[in-house]
């Protein structure tokens, strides 16, 4: 017998956004938070650098919202920007009295104050940070306020399959109701049904075979919103950050750009300077500019990889505010205080996602984004370092404000069929999720990856749909894994990437190609913006083929 979950707001995801949420809720009715794995498993937790904020004397609303232009090469909606910036430094106070560690400096004259670090992009010091584990300290400081609350429950090893919407119901609306949830532990499929659900699964960039995010990092929240019918946009704009760690023992492990900010040189394998050739601003350019000429670089000297030194800075410095990455690199045989250290780019950030307002609604009532997963028009063509979890708060907090005001006016659906096994057997075939998993993440790389072209993009498609069809044949078949689940959420959103860069016939921000290498004037530049069943012919053979939600 299936039970349904009942509460009044479902958050999944338990990173920076969801967390914050549901605190900002925690007081005014019952809320759910589900989390994939562990519920620090996301990118929030491994961030470095920092939030961004405009807290320094010298410093002004103004200047932030124009490096964030600048650096969003002319796609931010200012209205965003400075929706976002201007709620920055309460939300910094706010996360102070909940209690994050921040790193603080003695001023001259005796005062504690934050210590503000510098990264690319930004012309002022407005980073607040936790020594190069600022996601650490924020995710631990969040989790331990969540688990005081007695209004929320967590769930954990839990993984949303799909939204629960009225009219795949048969129901008068179009609201969304719940979610149908795998519990990994039992195995069953449950009925989580809420009056409000929120979006807050993180990004995508596990759609590349290298990145910096964890393994959750499968784009999830934004192909389930595509699949009950929200509009996605800018899905081209995947960010590489310029410096992973390149090493065959290091999976995932971000050299921060902070500590370019702090004084760092990117030099080629014979040691030369190379970044003032690219950018006036050298190493503190945006990423997508310094990002790309590290793999024009690597390319034309057939390197592979690139050093980043901070070894004249003395080692006290280096080992007081980097000391998450000096240990790391010390753990893998050298010493960054006296050795520079070998750097590729690797996928980081997603800066499309679910199209949603300044209040978190996306284009289905009841239905709400927040994070990484939302395309909220901040970020434009190139997210700025440290702007991401500053989105994350903001717009958590102006989601709760909008929930709390009209929650007692929305309904708890109950009327909901659960989910249905009758039709499905236990996989023979394990092998092909593993190997299409593979394939689909190196393509992306190959294909899709720092600069485009159309042939490749061309060659992607045609491997995607192909994936997309297997996928669909064993979704209809077998019992669903939690793997299987982010194998067609992958594939999903890798489509939806694929044709916002084949719809872009201009070289901007983070998306290059050598077919289109101009830049439109910032005038007629347009987000790209794909309608669920209108745009992709192909989106309806992977809808879910549960005859609940069908
Ligand atoms: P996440 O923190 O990624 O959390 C996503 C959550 O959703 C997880 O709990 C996951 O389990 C859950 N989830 C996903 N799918 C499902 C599903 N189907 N069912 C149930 N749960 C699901 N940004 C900055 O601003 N400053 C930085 O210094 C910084 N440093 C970074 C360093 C690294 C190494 C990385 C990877 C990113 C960094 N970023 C930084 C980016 C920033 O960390 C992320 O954009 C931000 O943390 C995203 O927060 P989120 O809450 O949206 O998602
Ligand atoms: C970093 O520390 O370099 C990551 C910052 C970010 O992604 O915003």
């Amino acid at each position: 017998m299936s039970i349904s979950h009942l509460h009044d707001v479902l958050i999944i995801g338990s990173g920076a956004a969801g967390l914050s949420l549901a605190l900002r809720l925690a007081s005014n009715g019952a809320v759910a938070i589900i989390s994939k794995g562990p519920i620090n498993e996301g990118c929030t937790y491994w961030a470095q650098g920092g939030i961004s904020a405009v807290l320094a004397a010298d410093d002004s609303f103004q200047s932030h919202i124009d490096d964030t232009m600048n650096a969003g090469a002319g796609l931010c909606n200012r209205d965003a920007v400075r929706f976002t910036i201007e709620h920055g430094p309460e939300n910094i106070r706010w996360l102070e009295q909940l209690g994050v560690p921040f790193t603080k400096e003695t001023t001259p004259d005796g005062r504690r104050l934050l210590h503000l670090t510098r990264e690319g992009g930004h012309s002022h010091r407005r980073v607040v940070h936790a020594a190069d584990a600022t996601g650490l300290a924020l995710s631990n400081t969040l989790v331990n306020h969540v688990r005081q609350q007695q209004s929320i429950d967590l769930y954990e090893n839990h993984i949303a399959v799909d939204l629960i919407t009225g009219s795949k119901q048969g129901l008068d609306h179009n609201r969304c109701i719940g979610a149908y949830v795998l519990n990994k532990n039992t195995g069953h499929v449950k009925r989580y049904l809420a009056k409000a659900v929120v979006l807050a699964t993180g990004g995508a960039s596990k759609v590349y075979l290298y990145t910096t995010n964890p393994d959750c990092s499968t784009g999830d929240g934004i192909a389930m919103a595509w699949r009950a019918g929200c509009r996605v946009g800018n899905m081209e704009f995947n960010q590489f950050h310029p410096t992973c760690l390149y090493h065959p023992e290091a999976k995932s492990f971000l050299i921060s750009e902070a500590v370019r900010g702090e004084g760092g040189k990117l030099l080629l394998p014979d040691g030369e300077p190379f970044m003032h050739r690219f950018d006036k601003r050298a190493e503190l350019a945006p990423r997508d500019i310094v990002a790309r000429a590290i793999d024009h670089e690597m390319k034309r000297q057939g390197a592979e990889c690139v050093y980043l030194d901070i070894s004249h800075r003395s080692t006290a410095f280096i080992k007081s505010h980097f000391p998450t990455i000096y240990k790391r690199c010390l753990e893998l045989g050298f010493d960054i205080t006296q050795q520079p250290i070998p750097v590729v780019p690797a996928a980081h950030y997603t800066c499309g996602g679910v199209l949603s307002d300044l209040r978190g609604h996306t284009d289905i009532e009841g239905l709400y984004a927040i994070g990484e997963t939302a395309f909220t028009k901040l970020h434009g063509a190139n997210r700025m370092a440290s702007n991401s979890l500053l989105e994350c708060l903001v717009f958590a907090e102006s989601v709760g404000i909008d929930i709390l005001a009209r929650i007692e006016d929305m309904r708890l659906e109950k009327n909901v069929a659960p989910w249905d096994e009758s039709r499905v057997t236990d996989s023979d075939e394990e092998v092909v999720v593993t190997h299409n998993w593979e394939e689909l993440r190196r393509f992306m790389w190959d294909y899709v990856g720092i600069v485009r072209t159309n042939k490749r993009l061309e060659r992607a498609m045609r491997r995607v749909q192909l994936l997309q069809h297997e996928i669909y044949e064993y979704y209809s078949n077998f019992r669903i894994s939690s793997d299987l689940i982010e194998l067609r959420n992958l594939a999903q959103v890798s489509e939806l990437i694929i044709r916002s860069a084949m719809a872009r016939k201009e070289s901007r921000g983070l998306h290059f190609s050598l077919d289109y290498p101009d830049l439109f004037d910032d005038a007629s530049a347009t987000d790209t913006v794909l309608t669920p069943n209108t745009d992709i012919e192909t989106s309806a053979h992977v809808q879910a083929v549960n005859p609940a939600i069908v």
